[in-house]
């Protein structure tokens, strides 16, 4: 039995670290194991132009601790009226690593996404000639669609079509939650990733539902029945180079989210490794942890692998985590995996 496992530092490639007392409350979670995330540009207002993402890497640097090494890679919100040359220039100057597609009122902070996904088609060709990858919340918003069944809906309805008007676009379908997304991902060619998150491998609907309302288990897109659950562990543990990870962590403050309406996020940054260490070993899949985690994600972006390493050492008894994070903005509950974690990284 492994009892220890060395693997290249993890990258987080779909994360919230927000603004404010709430990034610096939160920024050191992630800084602590990971080497590098894509930041989510869904402030308030977003961060749409070259020099919003310029000023926010500056805020999340100022928030990190003393010496770390974390490196925070930009993405910009696209909007109906993004400038091409901007994301252009934003690219080329190495600050963006990909630009964000939320459609109109999807999730949190999205209403300055995309409603009519023609006028956005200047800037995706843009973006493929330049190389910068596109980054796809994929869900539809019609009232219509029920939201079960938005992320399988958005994928006939614009996602496809949309890669096959820009075939050079480079496409990363964010936090897949059904076998549906898995089966398209693995359909493409090329040009198509996907994120899979922490939660996403845990829980299912039940979680959220049966028994009492759980709203620390409530994210978008929000998790599925059962069997989609185990199609994304199957995924991710296939060590398949087109899915790798991307927390979607996303604090919200206790209040905001156990209220009448609360908002959609789960926060995972700090026990993140400790419960992929547990599903992975789990399903006998250890020695792809670091695909998933370390590997597949730069390999995709055209980036090196972190030329470090983390030790993940398994312990006798349960690790203990906080149940939440304090922060200026308020206490954030940290996600409760529902069994006893025995991994931690040294
Ligand atoms: C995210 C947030 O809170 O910003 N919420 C979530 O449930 N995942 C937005 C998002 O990624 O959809
Ligand atoms: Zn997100």
């Amino acid at each position: 039995m492994t009892e220890q496992l060395t693997i290249r530092r993890p990258d987080d490639w779909h994360l919230h670290l927000r603004d404010g007392a709430m990034l610096t409350g939160i920024a050191p979670q992630s800084a602590k194991h990971f080497g590098r995330a894509i930041i989510m540009p869904n402030l308030v207002p977003p961060v749409v132009r070259g020099d919003d993402a310029r000023a926010y890497r500056e805020r999340i640097l100022a928030a990190l601790p003393d010496g770390s090494r974390f490196e925070p890679l930009m993405t910009l919100y696209l909007t109906e009226t993004t400038d091409a040359d901007d994301v252009a220039q934003a690219a080329q100057s190495g600050l963006v690593k990909s630009v964000k597609l939320y459609p109109a009122g999807a999730t949190t902070n999205s209403d300055s996404g995309v409603r009519d996904f023609d006028r956005v088609l200047g800037v995706l060709e843009r973006m493929a000639d330049v190389g910068l990858p596109l980054c796809v919340h994929g869900e539809v918003t019609d009232n219509q669609i029920d939201i079960f069944d938005r992320e399988a809906v958005f994928i006939e309805r614009v996602l496809d079509p949309m890669r096959r008007r820009v075939p050079g676009l480079k496409v990363i379908m964010e936090h897949l939650t059904t076998s549906d997304a898995v089966d398209y991902v693995r359909s493409a060619e090329d040009g198509l990733a996907a994120t899979i998150t922490t939660h996403h491998l845990i829980i299912n609907r039940n979680h959220i539902l049966a028994g009492g309302i759980r709203p620390h288990y409530y994210c978008l897109p929000v998790a599925k029945r059962d069997s989609h659950r185990l199609a994304l562990r199957a995924a991710a543990i296939s060590g398949d180079r087109r899915f790798f990870l991307g927390t979607d962590s996303a604090p919200h403050a206790d209040a905001a989210k156990e209220a009448a309406c609360g908002c959609a996020g789960i926060f995972t940054a700090t026990n993140t490794m400790s419960c992929l260490a547990q599903v992975f070993e789990a399903e006998n899949a250890l020695d792809r942890l670091e695909a998933f985690t370390s590997l597949n994600g730069p390999a995709f972006y055209g980036l090196p692998a972190n030329d470090d390493t983390i030790t993940l050492i398994k312990q006798a008894d349960p690790v203990s985590f906080p149940e939440s994070i304090e922060t200026g903005a308020g206490p954030v509950t940290v996600f409760d995996p529902g069994f006893p974690l025995y991994w931690d990284v040294a």
